[in-house]
């Protein structure tokens, strides 16, 4: 509430441009936080109203999966093609875990999620019990810290302790996430003064890249799923994006398996992976494009499935 007029106006001089070269407003509606949603809304509908231009109410979560149609489409020299209808969205950040089938715009089938934590949340916490220092690693934090050590270490020598999730036969075919059971597992595995001396570099580094490696083979496994659960469909692309898409062991992973059936991997650049204002905008314009105009009325979705 108090920043947003500032940022506002800052963000048009920035575009030199006058409010009044808008052709619309857009805004996230939701899901997310009741005050925050509000604050963010009151602004839009304002500003809306006064300039006399049609608004737009964006799901955070569609927002995410457009993205890639924004960067691929503006990257020159792209030989990546532009995600066209319908594609599959991993979404993996520090707050979600997700599987989308996009099918156009505001047409989306959530195919799986995360049943307890997020990905990035595990990570953290890994990163953490690791006593990982990331003040000084600037953005994505304790998940490029871990990555860091990760690089230096050897998945194999503590993996066989940290179970990959969902693997008994009842949820091996079911297309959800659960991360809580390997986090418990590796805070487990860290207390093992028998196995591990964290003042060892070396046990940090091997605990660390068999904990990625557990991530990675968890997300591939659920993707596997999904990509066959809709081999038939036509699939363009695999998309992934969030903070922990940035991870290359788990993009590496990803690239494979997206190889496999034959699809482009693309993940937008990580400053449009992470929760930005310009995935709300190209959002906007993509629900303007096909005619979706909200009216002033509108009022935010705290909770809103897409
Ligand atoms: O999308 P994001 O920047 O922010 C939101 O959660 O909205 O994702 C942040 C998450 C954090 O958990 C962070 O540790 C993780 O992404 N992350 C990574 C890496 N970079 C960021 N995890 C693993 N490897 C990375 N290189
Ligand atoms: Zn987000």
């Amino acid at each position: 509430m108090q920043n947003l007029p500032s940022i506002v106006q800052g963000a048009i001089d920035a575009a030199g441009i006058q409010a009044s070269d808008l052709d619309a407003i857009a805004v996230t509606r939701g899901p997310g936080l009741p005050p925050c949603l509000s604050a963010g809304m009151n602004a839009a509908k304002t500003l809306a109203a006064v300039l006399r231009k049609p608004i737009l109410g964006v799901h955070h979560m569609e927002a995410h999966a457009l993205t890639a149609r924004l960067t691929t489409k503006n990257a020159e020299n792209s030989h990546v093609p532009s995600p066209v209808f319908p594609f599959i969205t991993l979404l993996i950040s520090g707050g979600h875990t997700l599987i989308l089938l996009a099918q156009g715009v505001g047409r989306y089938k959530q195919l799986g999620t995360t049943l307890d934590d997020a990905v990035g949340e595990a990570i953290d916490k890994a990163a953490r019990g690791l006593q990982l220092s990331w003040a000084t690693q600037g953005r994505g934090g304790p998940g490029v810290a871990l990555e860091l050590a990760a690089s230096n270490g050897r998945s194999d020598r503590f993996k066989a302790h940290l179970p990959l999730p969902m693997s008994d036969f009842k949820r091996a075919k079911e297309l959800n996430f659960s991360f809580s059971g390997l986090k418990t597992a590796m805070n487990r595995l860290i207390s093992r003064q028998d196995l591990v001396d964290l003042t060892r570099s070396q046990d940090v580094n091997d605990l660390a890249a068999a904990f990625q490696e557990r991530c990675a083979d968890h997300l591939a496994a659920k993707l596997e799923l999904a990509l066959e659960q809709c081999r038939t469909l036509g699939l363009t692309a695999l998309v992934a994006s969030g903070g922990v898409a940035s991870n290359q062991t788990i993009r590496n992973r990803l690239s494979v398996l997206s190889q496999r059936f034959g699809l482009p991997l693309i993940c937008p650049p990580p400053e449009l992976c992470t929760d930005n204002g310009v995935m709300i905008a190209w959002t906007g314009i993509e629900r303007l494009q096909a005619g979706m105009v909200d009216d002033y009325e509108m009022t935010t979705m705290p909770r809103w499935p897409i």
